[in-house]
């Protein structure tokens, strides 16, 4: 479908963002704007407020995007929104809204599964052939997909509680440092020393690809008090030493379980995705494990791995083109597995 261009709206956290996508891969507007300010004093995303600003700043976001595409809705030839999963009152804006231009404009509406938009971005951005394998890291997600075709997807394992990128941020507000945490954490550990504190890595006795986090969490929260405790206060190297211990944990942990996918699955490429891919520890382990196997590794840039609205007209014009069109039934979904 490379003469299509499609609308995509994506509301289903805390980014409120429109794009315009052509079939050719040619992003030719993406708008994204956070809410990281308005949820700043809360340690978190809260759900009311998070609904409150996609309705309020939706509509902008879809109007700059087609104005920087210099597009009417005339030229387009769909519109893609994300339908789940996500929370559910940002879902609904997003989808109210597309089922609003698409019935004032005539044009086909499409549902997009918002995990569907990560696993998809790399044929977007680099033009990747099914099948591959990919490792979706962010604050929110953590799963390994074998990606066979547009809705073609078969879970090899995830995390059983928290997301790595959560984990990232609670150490890093546990150790005293700023949101969000995962930036903040690489950047302590690149000044720190990986081996002076142990921890574990978890799940990886186990066999398969499933994962957890927050026993590490839990770890860190142990080692800070007990330093607290003996030295009565956390100096800046013990601070640096844990970050650099926490990363190797977490990375430790992803590679051996991503060896693991790619032994179940071969494939002849890994891609990662989300917020936590930004990490270039990370990235370099991951790196590694691909080459071992054979396999080419793929990294989208920063801004289409984490979330945005290109992804989602790139998935809407991928489902397009295998025949799924929606309706004015189309449901938001808080729980929507792939
Ligand atoms: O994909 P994303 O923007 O949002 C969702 O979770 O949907 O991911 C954000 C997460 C945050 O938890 C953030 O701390 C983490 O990605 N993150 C990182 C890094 N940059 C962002 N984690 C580790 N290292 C980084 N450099
Ligand atoms: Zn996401």
């Amino acid at each position: 479908p490379l003469h299509l261009t499609f609308l995509g709206i994506e509301s289903s956290c805390d980014d409120t963002a429109a794009a315009v996508v052509r079939g050719d891969g040619t992003i030719l507007a993406s708008v994204v704007a956070g809410q990281t300010a308005l949820h700043e004093n809360f340690g978190g995303v809260v759900p009311e407020i998070a609904a409150r600003a996609h309705a309020e700043k939706l509509d902008l976001c879809v109007e700059e995007a087609l104005a920087t595409a210099g597009l009417t809705l005339a030229a387009l030839d769909g519109i893609a929104v994300t339908a789940g999963p996500g929370l559910i009152g940002g879902v609904l804006s997003g989808v109210m809204l597309a089922k609003g231009i698409a019935a004032g404009s005539g044009l086909p509406l499409v549902g997009v599964n918002h995990l569907a938009g990560h696993a998809l971005t790399p044929r977007l951005t680099d033009g990747v052939s099914y099948p591959y394998l990919m490792l979706l890291v962010s604050g929110g997600h953590c799963q390994f997909l074998h990606v066979a075709g547009p809705d073609r997807f078969t879970r090899l394992g995830g995390t059983i509680d928290d997301a790595p990128g959560e984990a990232f941020d609670k150490v890093a507000k546990l150790l005293g440092l700023p949101q969000p945490g995962g930036p903040a954490v690489e950047a302590a550990a690149a000044r720190g020393d990986a081996k002076r504190f142990p921890l574990p890595r978890p799940l990886l006795d186990k066999p398969g690809c499933d994962m957890s986090f927050s026993g590490l969490k839990t770890a860190v929260l142990r080692l800070r008090d007990d330093l607290v405790a003996r030295q009565s206060g956390l100096h800046e190297q013990d601070r640096d030493d844990i970050c650099a211990a926490f990363q190797a944990a977490v990375a430790d942990v992803l590679a051996e379980k991503t060896r693991r996918a790619l032994a179940a699955m071969p494939a002849p490429v890994l891609a990662v995705a989300g917020g936590v891919a930004a990490n270039q520890r990370l990235r370099a382990a991951l790196q590694a494990v691909a080459e071992e196997a054979g396999a080419s590794f793929v990294a989208p840039p920063l801004r289409l791995c984490t979330d945005n609205a290109a992804m989602i007209a790139w998935a809407g014009i991928e489902a397009f083109g295998t025949g799924q069109r929606d309706g004015m039934d189309l449901a938001a979904r808080p729980r929507w597995p792939l």
